[in-house]
C-alpha cells in the first residue's frame, strides 16, 4: 500500500468528469482502492475520490466513524446504539449514481482534503438513494441521511468536477477551520 498524493483545487483533475471503472474488480482497481484508503486514513478524511488522487475514474471510498478518526480498523457491525446505514467502513463505491429523495435541503460544515484547512457551510439533499458496486463488484443501494448523506453527495460530487465551493448558497459561510470552531454556531457537522 501507499500514500498517494492529494490534488489541491485548482488542479484541472478535480474540474473534469471522471470516467466511468470498466472492470471493478481488476487488480490495479484493487490497488487504487486500497491506497485511497490508506490515503484517507493518513490525512484525517472521512472520505476520498480518485480524482483527488490524480486518478480521473468514478469510484471514491468514506468512512463513517463512530470511533476515534486513527482507527484502522473497525468490525461492520461497531456501530452507534440505534444508528441505522451501513457501519463506520471504510467503504467503497464505484460507477455510483445518487438520486436525491424529495426537495429538502440541509446545511451543514463540510471540509475537503483538496482545500486543506477551510471548511463551509455548503446545502445538500437530507436524503438521498444511492447504487453502485462494492468491493467485490457486488452492487450496492442504500438509502442516506445526516453524515451519511453528505460524504455520499460530496464524494459523488467528486465525480463530475464539482468542489463544494461550488455548491455554496452564502460565502459568509466559509473560513479557517480553527476560526470556524471557535466563532460559528453549531451546524450539524459535515464530512
Ligand atoms: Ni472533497
Amino acid at each position: 500500500m501507499a500514500i498517494l498524493k492529494i490534488a489541491r483545487m485548482g488542479h484541472p483533475v478535480l474540474l473534469r468528469r471522471a470516467d466511468p471503472v470498466e472492470d471493478p474488480t481488476a487488480p490495479e482497481i484493487r490497488r487504487l482502492i486500497d491506497d485511497m484508503i490508506e490515503t484517507m486514513i493518513d490525512a484525517g478524511g472521512v472520505g476520498l475520490a480518485a480524482p483527488q488522487v490524480h486518478v480521473s475514474l468514478r469510484l471514491f471510498v468514506f468512512r463513517l466513524p463512530t470511533a476515534p478518526m486513527d482507527q484502522k480498523s473497525v468490525a461492520p457491525d461497531d456501530r452507534l446504539a440505534g444508528e441505522t446505514g451501513p457501519g463506520p467502513g471504510p467503504h467503497v463505491l464505484i460507477n455510483p449514481e445518487v438520486v436525491p429523495l424529495g426537495p429538502e435541503m440541509a446545511l451543514g460544515w463540510e471540509g475537503c482534503l483538496s482545500i486543506p484547512g477551510l471548511q463551509a457551510a455548503v446545502p445538500r439533499h437530507a436524503s438521498i438513494r444511492y447504487i453502485g458496486l462494492g468491493w467485490e463488484g457486488e452492487r450496492i443501494e442504500r438509502v442516506a441521511e445526516g453524515r451519511h448523506g453528505v460524504i455520499v453527495q460530496h464524494e459523488n460530487d467528486h465525480l463530475d468536477g464539482v468542489l463544494y465551493t461550488m455548491r455554496m448558497s452564502d460565502f459568509s459561510l466559509m473560513g479557517f477551520n480553527e476560526e470556524v470552531a471557535r466563532f460559528q454556531p453549531m451546524l450539524p457537522p459535515g464530512s
